[in-house]
């Protein structure tokens, strides 16, 4: 990144890289595998059919999550950038939905980091059990200090403000440590230990008293399910910020892969780790309700919940319950999952904004880090480590992953299957380096089921949401419109003003050259000329 435009195209450098294939696919499982698949999927499943959900599930995933994992594969790896660049590459107007990608991540890595915050507290009150007999009054009013009504209150409550500091500083460092030595070395490390870990969760929580009747609750299927089209967006819903793909991580992760790297088979692999700690994590899940609902001797149903209800208040029961001392085990093994998940899948999620910064400006990663990241870091404090944080992170949270993600994803395949006609390149791209080829049942998921399975998704949550008596959750209109859909809208309005910024002369744009480029030179790319090419796998491999 340090050499200069000049008249003839500058000596190039060439972009970071994983250390290998295996590297690679363990960062993009820690980044597939987070916080929603241990409290989201499982309840999801519950509430969608049980059993019969796998159905729904597996199609969601074959015919959506996988493609558009192979999608953002391509465009990473063809256009070898963040997805502000890789999108500048494939057609200059389109650098607007590369910065939309970056901005999305933006606002849910302020949030992640508060939830990792509350994950890394709760090791520790789990030690002692510190929510006492109450753990619902326990985590809202004595550790949140939630503030009733949603609104803009700066009162730092301390006890999660310096969690989520630690949290912030251990992930900057891993990023300015770089792709291999930071992202690459924290995946390495922290996927065997969270598998390793949730294991012997489940392990444990399959001998409570009770757990077999939390799994008949979760696996009977309830068939006529099937018949309910909700169940269907749920899948397709759930499955898109499960496996992280349409908001720029897989685009700005496959950019660190070298020329020759099995994408479709590396794909197959993510997809389906994922799918497998799922299914893992609705097993533990279950089992642990179960044991909950017998305890307390009622139906399954009263107390099955997900997201923050199930970990902070409905774990921290368990815990309190659990046999033969085990809850403290118990609580150190599930939120230290939580904290090792949602980690690695936060430095995804950051690397995708850092790296577009990088790209554009053309700054060393450092300086990139300790300005942008430490400013992020600041915002997200200031957010979420206060009294109205939770409030916050519950509108932020629904409207960008209902609408953000979801538009973000169909203008991105729209754009490159029918305005650029660009999805055969594409395809010919994943078959030249993949082991596993794709034809055009492939282009047909891409073109014409993915728009409109994400039409439908995106127009049935919009009715839902504007056709209701009330704002989002009981919510102040001005509230919802400001950090709802004001913040959804002002996220595409961003992506367009900072695609106006011209690309510095320092930067990737000019100055990376790869080895994916087959001949063509830094300049070609950056007018958008591809008429070098290549249109054979010979061309490539000579
Ligand atoms: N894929 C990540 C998660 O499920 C973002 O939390």
């Amino acid at each position: 990144m340090s050499s200069q435009m000049t008249s003839a195209p500058a000596a190039s450098t060439r972009r970071e890289a994983f250390g290998g294939r295996w590297i690679f696919i363990l960062a993009a499982m820690g980044s597939a595998v987070g916080l929603g698949n241990i409290w989201r999927i499982p309840y999801i499943a519950y509430e969608n059919g049980g059993g019969a959900f796998i159905i729904p599930y597996l199609v969601a995933l074959l015919s959506a999550g996988i493609p558009l994992l192979f999608f953002d594969y391509a465009l990473g790896h063809r256009f070898k950038g963040s997805p502000p660049l890789a999108f500048r590459r494939l057609a200059k107007w389109t650098e607007t939905i590369g910065w939309w990608k970056a901005m999305i991540c933006v606002v849910i890595g302020l949030y992640y980091a508060a939830i990792l915050g509350w994950a890394a507290s709760y090791i520790f009150f789990s030690a002692t059990e510190a929510w006492g007999d109450d753990p619902d009054a326990f985590f809202f009013e004595n550790y949140l200090q939630m503030s009733e009504t949603p609104g803009v209150e700066l009162t730092i409550v301390p006890g999660v403000f310096w969690p989520m500091l630690a949290i912030w500083v251990a992930v900057l460092v891993v990023l300015a440590l770089g792709v291999r030595r930071g992202i690459g070395m924290a995946s390495a490390i922290g996927i065997p230990i969270l598998v390793l870990m949730f294991l012997v969760l489940v392990g444990i929580a399959l001998t409570l008293p009770g757990a077999i009747s939390g799994l008949d609750s979760l696996f009977t299927p309830n068939w006529a399910a099937l018949l309910d089209p909700g169940v269907w967006i749920a899948a397709y819903g759930q499955i898109f910020f499960s496996l992280s793909v349409g908001f720029g991580i897989m685009i700005t992760y496959s950019s660190y892969l070298k020329k020759r790297t099995n994408l479709t088979g590396s794909g197959l692999v993510v997809g389906f780790s994922n799918s497998g700690f799922e299914i893992l994590a609705g097993i533990g899940v279950f089992s642990a309700l179960g044991f909950m609902a017998q305890a307390a001797g009622v139906e399954i149903a009263e107390v099955v919940t997900s997201g923050i209800g199930l970990a902070f208040v409905a774990f921290p029961e368990i815990i309190s319950q659990a046999p033969l001392g085990l809850g403290p085990i118990i609580g150190v093994l599930f939120f230290g999952s939580l904290l090792f998940a949602g980690f690695t899948s936060m430095i995804s999620i950051l690397e995708v904004t850092l790296s577009a910064v990088k790209d554009k400006t053309g700054w060393s990663r450092t300086t990139v880090v300790f300005t942008f990241g430490v400013a992020l870091a600041l915002l997200s404090l200031l957010g979420f480590g206060t009294t109205s944080g939770l409030h916050l992170l519950d509108v932020s949270d629904y409207f960008v992953n209902q609408f953000g993600i979801v538009a973000a994803a169909l203008v991105a395949v729209v754009c490159v299957s029918w305005l650029l006609r660009r999805l055969d390149r594409m395809v010919k791209h994943l078959n030249m380096v993949s082991s596993f080829r794709l034809g055009s049942i492939y282009k047909f998921l891409i073109a014409v089921v993915l728009p409109i399975v994400l039409v439908y998704t995106l127009v049935a949550e919009m009715i839902s949401e504007l056709g209701g008596e009330e704002a989002y959750g009981g919510m102040p209109d001005w509230y919802v419109n400001t950090f709802g859909w004001g913040m959804a809208i002002s996220l595409i309005v961003i992506g367009f003003l900072l695609s106006l910024i011209p690309w510095s002369k320092n930067s990737a744009l000019y100055n990376e050259r790869s080895e994916n480029e087959y001949g063509l030179d830094a300049t070609d790319l950056a007018d958008g000329k591809h008429a070098a090419e290549p249109d054979t796998e010979q061309e490539v491999r000579s």
